[in-house]
Parts: C-alpha cells; structure tokens; sequence
C-alpha cells in the first residue's frame, strides 16, 4: 500500500459490511466468489510478429480472430508487439514509485474538478457515495507533429525537475502505444474488410490518454471495486496488468477474468470504434476487482481521435441492409456526454444510435 497515503489502516479497518458508506453502498456488495474465481474470458492469443513480417496467411488468421472476438466481446491479448519488454518494467517499477510518494508529493499533480489528467485519489477531496478503491495518474498524448516531447513536459511542469526521468519513461511509452496502436487499426481494418490503412490514417494525429491505476490492497474487496463496471467511451484501449489479476469482463451474463501475462498486452474496443465500425465491433462492460493480499498495477493507454475529426464509419460498412447507425458526433462531444448524462454502466452510445 501506498506510503504515507490517506488510505490508513484505520480506515480499511473501519470498512466492515455495517459500515460500507466509503464504498459504493451496501445495494452494491458483489459476490465473493465472483471476483476469486471468476471464469477466465477465452480470448484470442494474437500473435503481432506474424502480422508484421507480413505473411499472408498469418495476417489473415490474425484478422479473423480479431474480427469474431470484436463481434462478440471486443477483447483480445497480443504478443509479440515489438514493445521492448524492459521498458514495460521501468513504466510499472516508476509508478510503483510514485504511488508510494508521500500524498502531498503526488498532489502537485492533483486532478482538478472537470479534468481528465493529472492525480486522483477516491479519498481525497470527494463527497461522491460510489468511491473506487483505488489511485490514478492521468495525461495526455499527442502523436501531433508540434507535440513530440507532450509527456515529459508535462511531468516537468507539473511535478518539477526531479521528475524529468519519470517523463521520459513515459514519453517512450506513450510512443510505443501510439505505435502498436497503429499498427492495431491496420488489422482491424482488415478485420473489418476496409481499405488496410483507413483506420491507421484517421488515426495518424490522435490525442490520446494514458493512465495508470493503483489499486492498493483492501480488507474487505467484496465491498468494493477498484473500477466501476463501464463501456470504454475512448477507440481502444491497450492495457498491460502486472502480474496480479483484477480485470474482468461481463460476457453471456457472467463476469470472466482476464489473467495477468505479462508478455501480452490486453486490447479492446470502445464506444468510438464501435461507432465506427458501425455497430460491427463491439465495445463492452468490464470492471476491475480488487483484493486483499497485493497491490496492483495497471498502466492503461487509451487512443483517441484527434478532437476535430468527425467519427463517421467508411462507406464499406454501410449498405441498405447495414443502414448508418450513428450520427456524426467527434470525440469531445462523446466525452462531455459521458460524464454528464451517463452513468457508468451504460453504453453512452446507446444515446446515440
Ligand atoms: C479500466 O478498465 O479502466 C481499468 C481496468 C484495469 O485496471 O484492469
Ligand atoms: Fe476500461
């Protein structure tokens, strides 16, 4: 747990099930077991250095297991990626760091009311009834021209000098996501049957997000969460988890885990592609648990159209059978109705289609 955090022990043992108010409420309280032993989700293995070699035959399998899992859940783990394993460690050991940072360190960095970035901890400055159990760091990513060093002159300005090495870990990991998920869009184009590169081209300017999750452990997990149950309203999201598990996924009724592998990276669809697609992909609800033996890590990159780009699906998915089941919208416009009208376990599309 986190050094010096307001997460004391004298609140956790303050948590019992008389006593659930700093959690989601008492209507809230999940099974046990269902978070222990949930069933783990099957998801295709992709492996990407088929895909990149560019055999044929490997890139179509590859496009065929990602085209069924996006029908049905919108998850998928690939390998392979090109990510260089030692910097995936450095990104969790720094913010292993940081998290365990005295609170008034990571406050320099406090998440304002209304903003997406910057530090956020459910217990401080919040009256809000449904508090996850846990910590998160937010900024943003460009893959703009004018905006190549975004990460670490964030972390300069925002946490000072002695935080620079933090910013270039960073950055190069925010490059590396910008990059896999390029290349992602690729074969989710050909997934889709689309022209190769319309996705990898609309997405060439994104500005995404990227955040990591700390999710200390908790006496009492099956009073809390540490995620929400929510619908990703951003395009994709690629997530590597430490080797403790926490992730899961509502599918056929059921919520099914996905285990921790730490040479893989978690995919999936959100909200945006789903859009894009129009309604082929699916974009689906997925929470994180958590327990009371580890902490956990997640380090979450999330892309985004770049604000100005209308999402609109490419003509190829729209026929007199398949009719257009969006209106235009772009991505800024999605967000602020996320955050005003939705809660968090429904689809915001769903408002729109
Ligand atoms: C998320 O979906 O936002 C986080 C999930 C995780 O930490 O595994
Ligand atoms: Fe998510």
């Amino acid at each position: 747990m986190a050094k010096d955090s307001i997460i004391t022990n004298d609140k956790l043992s303050m948590v019992d099930e008389k006593n659930p108010l700093i959690f989601y409420g008492s209507q809230m309280k999940h099974d046990e077991k269902d978070c222990a032993i949930a069933q783990e989700l099957p998801v295709p293995l992709i492996d990407l250095g088929g895909f990149f070699s560019g055999d044929p035959t490997t890139a179509q399998q590859a496009s065929r297991l990602v085209g069924e899992a996006c029908r049905s859940h919108g998850f998928f783990l690939v390998v392979n990626h090109g990510v260089d394993a030692n910097l995936i460690s450095n990104a969790h050991r720094n913010m292993d760091m940081f998290f365990n940072l005295p609170l008034s360190e990571k406050q320099k960095a406090e998440r304002k009311i209304g903003e997406h970035c910057g530090y956020a901890s459910s217990f401080t400055g919040t009256f809000l009834s449904k508090l996850p159990w846990k910590e998160t760091l937010s900024f943003q990513y460009s893959a703009k021209e004018d905006s190549l060093h975004i990460v670490e002159e964030y972390f300069q300005r925002t946490m000072g000098e002695s935080f620079n090495n933090l910013g270039n870990v960073y950055q190069e990991y925010c490059n590396s996501m910008s990059t896999l998920s390029l290349s992602i869009m690729e074969l989710l184009g050909m997934s889709l049957g689309v022209q190769k590169n319309h996705f990898k081209d609309y997405f060439k300017d994104h500005e995404s997000i990227m955040r990591i999750n700390y999710y200390p452990p908790c006496q009492n997990p099956e009073l809390t969460l540490g995620t929400w149950p929510h619908y990703d309203p951003t395009s994709l999201t690629i997530l590597h988890q430490d080797c403790v598990s926490g992730l899961q996924v509502f599918v056929d009724n059921e919520w099914h885990s996905i285990n921790p592998n730490s040479n893989a990276f978690v995919v999936n669809i959100g909200d945006t592609f789903m859009a894009l697609s129009n309604g082929i992909f699916k974009s689906c609800l997925h929470r994180a648990v958590v327990n009371n033996y580890s902490p956990r890590i997640s380090l979450v990159f999330f892309l985004c159209p770049n604000k100005d780009k209308v999402v609109r699906s490419p003509t190829e998915l729209v026929d007199s059978n398949n009719p257009r089941i969006y209106p235009d919208f772009t991505w800024p416009t999605l967000l602020k109705f996320t955050q005003k009208h939705h809660p968090a376990d429904t689809n915001t599309l769903q408002a729109f289609s």
